[in-house]
C-alpha cells in the first residue's frame, strides 16, 4: 500500500438534489451581555487509563492492517509509556472512552501524564476512514463535509492517527513537527525494535528502516494504523438494520419492532436526523460504501451543544508544566469546533486568520459523528457520553435535546406538538427575551455563553442550526421537533439498532 493511496478519496460535487446539513449562514448579532449562565462545577480530574487487551482478530487481516492493530493497541508508545491508541478507543464502546466512571464525571479523558487531561471526548474511529479528504465545501450537502476529528483537523485517518502520538494532553510525545504534519522521532526509534516490526518489513521492504527518513516512517505508522481502521474489523455493518431488509444488501436476518420500525421513519422522516446522519443524501459517499449507509455525511454544523459543567478541561491552566496543552482562559474556555482547526483545509483554506474564531462563519461547528454504536457499550449500565464534550450521558437525553432545545419547563410535558413560543437562541439579548421568566430546559448554546468573552469574535454571524427553533413544518430542523415522549424513545429504540456485531462482519465489496 502506498502513502499516495491514503489521499485517493477524492470527491467531485455532483448535481444539488436538496438542502441535507445546511449551514445556517448570516444572521445579525448584537452582541451585548446577559448574566445567568449556571456556575461550572469542579471537574474530578481522573487518573490515566488502564491499559487496553488486544483482543483475537475478528476478519481475518492483511500484513499492513495487523501491523495497525498492533500499532493502535502498543502502549509502551506513548511518553511516559502506558497509553496506547486503544487506551481511549476500545472495541465494546464502539471505540470510545473505556470508562463508564470517566464518562459519567467528565466525558473528555485522561491523558498519560497524570493530571492532564483532553478537551474533548473521543469520536468514535468506526467508519471515521471513508469520511472524505476534507473538510471541503461540499454543494450537495450544503456544509464543510469531511476529514477527521470534531474539528475536522485532520484531513483523513492516516493524517489523523499522527496527532494523538504527540498530543501533550494524550500521549504526550513531544512533536518535533508542526501542527499539521507532527512527528516524533521517539516514536519511529521505538517501532523498530517491537515484535511487530517485521510487518514493516513485510510490507514495505526489507530496508524499510533505512530506505526511509525518520519523517517517512512516522507517516508509514499512521497509514498503517488507518489500515486497520479501514478493515472490517473496525467498519463491520454488521448491526441488526443491516441485517434487515433495510441493509444493503437487504438480509431479513432480523425485522423490526414496531417501536424501532417507528423510530426509523423518524430519523429518516420528520425528526430529520438523516439530514446530517446519513449517507444516502450524499451519492459520492454512497458510491465509495456501495450503498451502506455509514450513519453520517461527515458534514459540519452547529447544533447548540451546551457547555459540560464537568468538563475537566475547565482546570487544565497550569501553562508552566503544559505550556502545549494548557487553557489559558480556564472557565472561559469556549470550544469553537472548526473555527479553531489550526490547519488550512486541503485546498488551502484557512479556517481562522490569526486568532481562533476570528472567521465567524466557522464557529461551533462540529462534524456530525457517526450514530452506529452509539449504543455499544460493554454492560447495559455501562454509561457513555456524548457529544463533543461529553455533556449528555444518556440517547434519551440526546433525542430530548434535539426535540426541545428551544423549549422550556413550561413546554412540558410533551404533547407532540412544537411549541409556540421557542426562546430565540439567535444572540444573548434575544435569548433573554424570549426566555422572560420561564426556565429554559437545557444551557444555553456553548458559543452562546454570555460568560465567554469570545462571544464578541462572533462579529455578527449565528452559525446555530435554526437558532429562532422553527418546527419543522416551516423549515426548522434542530430544536423544536414536536415529538412525543414515546417518538422520542421510538429514535432511541432505531439508534440501539445500529449496534455492531449482530451479524459477522459484512464490508463493502471495493
Ligand atoms: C487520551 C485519549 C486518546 C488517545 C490515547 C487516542 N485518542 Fe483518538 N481520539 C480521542 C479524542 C478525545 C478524539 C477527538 C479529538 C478531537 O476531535 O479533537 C479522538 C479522535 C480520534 C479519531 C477521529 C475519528 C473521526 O471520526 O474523525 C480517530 C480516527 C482516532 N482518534 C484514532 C486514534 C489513534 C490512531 C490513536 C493513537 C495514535 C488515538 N486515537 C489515540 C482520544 C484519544
Ligand atoms: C444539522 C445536522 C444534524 C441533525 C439534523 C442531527 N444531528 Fe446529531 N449530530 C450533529 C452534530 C454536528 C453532532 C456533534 C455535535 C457536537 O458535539 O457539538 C451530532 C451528534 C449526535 C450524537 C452524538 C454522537 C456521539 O458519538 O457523541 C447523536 C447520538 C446524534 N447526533 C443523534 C441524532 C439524532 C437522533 C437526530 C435526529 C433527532 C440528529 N442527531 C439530528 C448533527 C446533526
Amino acid at each position: 500500500m502506498s502513502i499516495a493511496s491514503w489521499k485517493r478519496r477524492h470527491f467531485v460535487a455532483a448535481a444539488l438534489v436538496t438542502v441535507v446539513c445546511g449551514v445556517v449562514i448570516g444572521t445579525l448579532l448584537h452582541p451585548s451581555s446577559v448574566s445567568g449562565q449556571g456556575p461550572v462545577r469542579t471537574a474530578v480530574l481522573n487518573a490515566p487509563l488502564p491499559p487496553p487487551v488486544l483482543g483475537p482478530d475478528i476478519v481475518p487481516l492483511t500484513n499492513v492492517q495487523k501491523l495497525g492493530k498492533f500499532l493502535i493497541y502498543d502502549n509502551t508508545l506513548s511518553d511516559p509509556p502506558g497509553y496506547a491508541c486503544a487506551t481511549c478507543h476500545i472495541p465494546s464502546t464502539g471505540h470510545t472512552g473505556p470508562s463508564s466512571q470517566v464518562n459519567a464525571n467528565a466525558g473528555p479523558q485522561p491523558g498519560v501524564v497524570p493530571g492532564r487531561t483532553g478537551r474533548r471526548k473521543p469520536q468514535t474511529y468506526n467508519y471515521a476512514t471513508l469520511s472524505p479528504e476534507g473538510p471541503y465545501f461540499d454543494n450537495v450537502a450544503a456544509a464543510w463535509v469531511g476529514g477527521n476529528f470534531w474539528d475536522g483537523r485532520a484531513p483523513d485517518s492516516a493524517a489523523q492517527a499522527l496527532d494523538p502520538l504527540v498530543d501533550p494532553n494524550e500521549m504526550a510525545n513531544i512533536n518535533q513537527g508542526t501542527s499539521a504534519h507532527p512527528f516524533s522521532p521517539l516514536v519511529v526509534q521505538k517501532i523498530q525494535t517491537r515484535p511487530y516490526s517485521d510487518l514493516f518489513k513485510q510490507e514495505w521492504g526489507p530496508d524499510v528502516f533505512t530506505k526511509y527518513t525518520p519523517q517517512q516512517l512516522y507517516i508509514l505508522v499512521g497509514a498503517a494504523m488507518a489500515a486497520f481502521e479501514d478493515s472490517p474489523e473496525v467498519n463491520s455493518f454488521s448491526s441488526k438494520y443491516d441485517a434487515s431488509k433495510f441493509g444493503v444488501p437487504p438480509m431479513h436476518k432480523y425485522k423490526l419492532t414496531a417501536s424501532e420500525e417507528r423510530g426509523r421513519r423518524l430519523f429518516f422522516g420528520n425528526a430529520l436526523c438523516s439530514a446530517c446522519h446519513s449517507s444516502t443524501g450524499l451519492p459520492v459517499l454512497q458510491a465509495v460504501t456501495n450503498g451502506k449507509d455509514t450513519f453520517t455525511m461527515y458534514c459540519f454544523a452547529n447544533i447548540g451543544i451546551p457547555r459540560n459543567p464537568l468538563n475537566p478541561f475547565y482546570q487544565e491552566t497550569d501553562c508552566t508544566t503544559n505550556p502545549l496543552g494548557c487553557n489559558a482562559l480556564g472557565t472561559n474556555f469556549i470550544d469553537l469546533g472548526l473555527g479553531g482547526n489550526p490547519n488550512p483545509a486541503p485546498n488551502g483554506m484557512k479556517f481562522f486568520h490569526t486568532t481562533l474564531g476570528d472567521i465567524p462563519q466557522f464557529n461551533g461547528l462540529f462534524q456530525a459523528p457517526t450514530v452506529r454504536d452509539v449504543d455499544k457499550r460493554p454492560t447495559p449500565t455501562f454509561v457513555k457520553a456524548y457529544m463533543h464534550n461529553g455533556v449528555f450521558k444518556s440517547l434519551k437525553e440526546v433525542v430530548h435535546f434535539y426535540n426541545t432545545r428551544n423549549l422550556t419547563t413550561s413546554d412540558l410535558p410533551l404533547r407532540g406538538k412544537p411549541s409556540k413560543n421557542p426562546i430565540n437562541l439567535t444572540n444573548p439579548t434575544t435569548y433573554a427575551a424570549s426566555l422572560g421568566t420561564r426556565k429554559p430546559i437545557w444551557g444555553p448554546p456553548e458559543v452562546l455563553d454570555p460568560t465567554s468573552n469570545l462571544v464578541q469574535t462572533y462579529m455578527g454571524y449565528v452559525t446555530l442550526n435554526n437558532p429562532t427553533g422553527l418546527p419543522p413544518s416551516q423549515g426548522g430542523q434542530v430544536g423544536n421537533l414536536g415529538l412525543t415522549d414515546q417518538q422520542e424513545n421510538d429514535i432511541v429504540a432505531f439508534l440501539k439498532i445500529l449496534t455492531a456485531d449482530f451479524t459477522k462482519p459484512n464490508p463493502i465489496i471495493h
